[in-house]
């Protein structure tokens, strides 16, 4: 906006990114007299506006950006540089309010309406009285699409759980006790993990990784689906953050998620999306809505692509063991130090090199493991969680006293961006 009218804009070499602190100057409509003038704001990106086009104020600056927010009210033109939308951005949801209601004079009328009564009928719209199938992952996305479809088609849908083997410690076995005991919903099992560590030999390029899992993923779970002669349509927890990640129009692709790009194009259903415009936290409100339990609806976020996207590097048996003890315990202290639901995912990552270490009298040459902890609202940023020194030393202790294999313990304390989540 501030090039194409008549403004600068230039790499000065001095990219922001994740946390910046925001100096608020003069009387921006966008800054309301209630906010500090020196606030917290989130940035991604490289080049900056050095002078704003002619008519323009500038409303905020930060130490390496001389325009970091401007407006030319007259002309009702609003530019921010930072990232309003996102949590860590202190005063985001302010700024949009001002610019909704005071800049351009929308007013507030739009109330939630009843998400699940406008799925139920569009998903009876869409699919008729035609067969639907779900994969179920574990994940709470998955598991509130299958129990919303559920509510809308009842015995019209069909779930498969593919279990790659790369699934957390003892998940596999949770899944199937909570859908087909507990919510009474047709479910196929299939055991699957020797064919994707056969399949993950030598896959190391992580987008590779995650396309060959998402491949193989769908091949088996249509095998399974096959049975279902008349199966048309797919259900699939795809979130609006899975949307835009995997680029859209307007946003470069990141990582092709399991749940969209991930897919073969020969695909042969219809895909059902019922949560596709939706945030995680609109997803936990809808999932307790339907009835889900706590344990679900609270669960962490996991990728499709499981353990394969944490270990850097090939994927082995004997890594996702070493993996999957050690994550285990991670969320266990995590559990018990009572921090689960303000932490938005805890988990361990297990990366492709090793180091020297001494125990007991011995030389070790072992795996590190690095625990990755953050908050967040959505997935679209993140920072490090500030865990307490006692619980970090848990993890070091526990994990290298229990896990065979392991020497070392690190901490993650990169924000998204720029680092994401996952490590791949
Ligand atoms: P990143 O690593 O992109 O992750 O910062 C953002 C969030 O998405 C989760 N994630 C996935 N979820 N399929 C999913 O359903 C995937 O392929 C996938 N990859 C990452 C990740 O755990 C984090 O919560």
């Amino acid at each position: 906006m501030a090039l194409q009218l008549g403004g600068e804009v230039s790499n000065t070499g001095r990219g922001e990114y994740g946390r910046t602190d925001l100096d608020v100057q003069g009387d921006g409509l966008l800054f309301g007299p209630a906010q500090p003038t020196h606030q917290q704001v989130w940035m991604s990106h490289f080049d900056s506006i050095t002078v704003a086009p002619e008519g323009f104020i500038v409303t905020a600056t930060t130490a390496d950006v001389p325009v970091a927010a401007l407006e030319d009210a007259a002309r009702g033109i609003f530019g921010v540089q930072f990232h309003p939308e996102v949590v860590h951005t202190a005063y985001g949801q302010e700024v949009l309010e001002h610019f909704l209601y005071d800049a351009v004079g929308a007013p507030p009328t739009w109330t939630a309406s009843s998400i699940i009564e406008t799925q139920v009928a569009l998903i009876r719209e869409q699919v008729g009285d035609g067969r639907l199938v779900c994969g179920l992952s574990g994940g709470v996305d998955s598991a509130v699409a299958a129990a919303l479809v559920h509510r809308a088609v009842g015995s019209q849908l069909t779930c498969v759980f593919v279990d790659t083997g790369l699934m957390r410690q003892n998940e596999g076995e949770q899944v199937v006790e909570t859908f087909r005991r507990h919510q009474g919903i047709e479910l196929i099992h299939v055991r699957a993990g020797d064919r994707f560590l056969e399949r993950l030999e030598g896959v190391i390029d992580p987008e590779e990784k995650r396309k060959t899992i998402g491949e193989l993923f769908i091949r088996i779970f249509e095998d399974a689906a096959g049975g279902l002669s008349d199966a048309k349509f797919l259900v699939q927890g795809t979130l609006y953050p899975d949307v835009i990640e995997s680029g859209t129009a307007d946003a470069a692709k990141i990582k092709s998620h399991h749940n969209v790009g991930g897919l073969p194009e020969d695909m042969d259903f219809e895909l059902v999306e019922p949560l596709r415009a939706l945030f995680k936290d609109e997803v936990r409100a809808l999932g307790t809505e339907l009835g889900l339990p706590d344990e679900i609806v609270w669960r962490q976020p996991f990728p499709g692509p499981g353990l394969g996207v944490r270990i850097v590097g090939e994927v082995t048996a004997e890594k996702v063991a070493i993996l999957q003890h050690a994550d285990a315990i991670v969320r266990e202290e995590v559990r018990a130090a009572g921090l689960e639901r303000e932490i938005w995912q805890a988990f361990a990552v297990l990366p492709d090199i090793r180091s020297v270490g001494v125990m007991g009298d011995e030389r070790t040459y072992g795996y590190p493991i690095i625990v990755r902890a953050v908050t967040s609202e959505d997935a679209m940023t993140a920072d490090w969680a500030r865990l307490p020194y006692d619980l970090l030393e848990r993890f070091s202790q526990r994990i290298i006293g229990e896990v065979t294999g392991v020497n070392r313990v690190a901490y993650d304390i990169t924000s998204k961006p720029p680092g994401t989540i996952e490590w791949e």
